[in-house]
């Protein structure tokens, strides 16, 4: 689909999502020439610097984060060349006149701001494009998470936010729906007869979400201790994949269609509150432990307290309240420092009603549909087969494995590759509307509440394994197991 011209400004521009993420995935779009001549970038951000200082701050950025751009190749260059740069307050009044009148100057192309700032300053940044003249035109407006640490201030940043924009011109990213292999499980879902009559709890026994990360806190620890895991990954990135697992199919790919769905699973989700969170939900934290073979520190040595109580592993047991999916788990575990970077969804099919084997052929176990979203991006259908061999029949559990990399000979694209062009398209399907981000947080709110009231300590795991035995019992209760690696 083509892309308009536009001219997108970027706050935050010399921050680190700005440098590790969007001027990477502005410059693989160009290179793969989808830009169109006439687009062209704004750098902004509260330090005064030359023109040619941010050309070269992403000149750097862009070569440190795209392993392939030539470090003074013409691609790169021409990229540079739309590149400009505005120094703004954002709090205060400086600068803005000045950066009005270059977007001015680019008046017939579709303005899009990009907020690639602290949260705190996307009410006091949307306040000034309304007054500065910035948001007419059809201009957009961008945001990421945390949008919010309750309910309450999510309402209050949207409120902001609604005062200058209308809805259909807010773009607030998650950037797991911009991966390859999440799209794909709508594809998967959606374009194939075969799975949607078994998708439900007459066929399926139960769902697991993981995503696991084996970096810890890194550089964010600041940041993080005043999230914590919950609101990090949960109520974002992880209820949008059980969302995308469970809904209904949508008539239309079109924003709202997908959205609308998407709500009513939110809605669906059964309140885990003080009453049951000690039972549904787990919550850790990391100590020293070995990663990728090195020793690793601890969170608390991260973070330099010994006093936090910030988790940084979460499981939960979550189920819906429908006709769907009722009696349907659903296990949901994410953290840092795990044994391994993985993050993949598994459809536990039921098992076969009967077995007509003799037990020597051995047991049959369930069917599994594995969605790997990364590493190695796949899916892979586990089915039962007989051992090749003249003997007796011996039965194998066997992957179909579709395996992306192989089938399709190409790079995955960044999914800011796929969302910032959206934008520009007019396309929400893959971002998340205001009442799908308040009803996540609806249902989060009181899981918060109940750990408050519980009033203990994570559990510690060391770093490099799969997290505290408690989530290992949680799901080991029901009888069942976490699924590593699709193994
Ligand atoms: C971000 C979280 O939204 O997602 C990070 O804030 C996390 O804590 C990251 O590391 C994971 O994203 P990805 O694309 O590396 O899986």
């Amino acid at each position: 689909i083509p892309v308009a011209p536009f001219v997108l400004t970027v706050f935050g521009a010399t921050g680190d999502l700005a440098r590790r993420k969007l001027l990477p995935a502005l410059f693989q779009r160009d290179f793969a020439g989808q830009l169109p001549a006439e687009a062209v970038m704004i750098g902004v951000a509260r330090r005064a610097m030359t023109q040619d200082a941010f050309r070269a701050l992403a000149r750097a950025a862009i070569i440190e984060h795209v392993p392939a751009a030539d470090g003074a190749g013409p691609d790169l260059d021409r990229f540079l060349a739309r590149l400009h740069y505005a120094a703004v307050d954002a709090e205060g009044e400086d600068g803005w006149s000045d950066l009005s009148s270059k977007v001015a100057a680019f008046a017939d192309r579709i303005p899009v701001h990009y907020l690639a700032t602290a949260p705190q300053l996307f009410g006091p940044i949307c306040e000034k494009l309304g007054r500065f003249g910035l948001s007419g035109n059809d201009a957009r407006v961008v945001i990421e998470k945390p949008i919010g640490r309750d309910l309450a201030s999510a309402i209050q940043v949207n409120q902001a936010i609604g005062k200058v924009f209308p809805e259909e011109r807010v773009y607030r990213i998650d950037h797991y729906l911009g991966k390859e292999t999440v799209q794909n499980l709508m594809a998967l879902r959606f374009a194939n007869a075969l799975f949607e009559p078994l998708w439900n709890s007459a066929h399926i026994d139960h769902v697991q979400i993981t995503v696991a990360e084996s970096l810890g806190v890194e550089g964010r620890a600041g940041y993080y201790d005043t999230a914590g895991t919950l609101r990090d990954m949960v109520q974002n990135h992880l209820l949008q994949l059980l969302c995308l697992v469970a809904m209904e199919p949508p008539p239309s790919l079109e924003a709202d269609a997908v959205r609308d769905e998407k709500l009513k699973v939110l809605r669906a989700l059964k309140p885990i509150d003080r009453h049951n969170a000690a039972g549904a939900t787990v919550r850790g934290q990391y100590r020293a432990g070995a990663s990728a073979g090195g020793a690793v520190p601890g969170y608390l040595d991260e973070l330099g307290s010994p006093q936090s109580r910030t988790e940084t592993f979460v499981a939960v047991k979550a189920e819906l309240a429908n006709w769907r999916w009722a009696g349907v788990p659903f296990y949901l575990r994410t953290g840092k420092r795990l044994a391994a970077r993985v993050s993949e969804i598994v459809i536990g099919f039921r098992p076969v009603p009967h077995s007509a084997f003799s037990e020597t052929a051995g047991p049959i176990l369930p069917n599994q549909l594995v969605i790997r979203l990364q590493p190695d991006e796949g899916v892979k259908l586990w089915l039962m087969i007989k051992d090749p061999g003249p003997g007796g029949i011996r039965l194998s559990h066997v992957p179909l494995d579709m395996t992306f990399a192989e089938a399709f000979k190409v790079r995955n694209p960044d999914a800011y590759e796929r969302l910032i062009l959206d934008v520009v398209r007019g396309d929400q399907t893959l971002f998340m509307r205001r009442d799908e981000v308040e009803a996540a947080w609806r249902w989060i709110d009181p899981v918060l509440e109940a750990w408050r009231n519980m009033d203990e300590p994570p559990r510690p795991y060391t770093a490099g394994t799969w997290g505290p035995s408690a989530a290992i019992a949680l799901i080991e209760r029901d009888g069942r197991t976490w699924q590593e690696d699709g193994a």
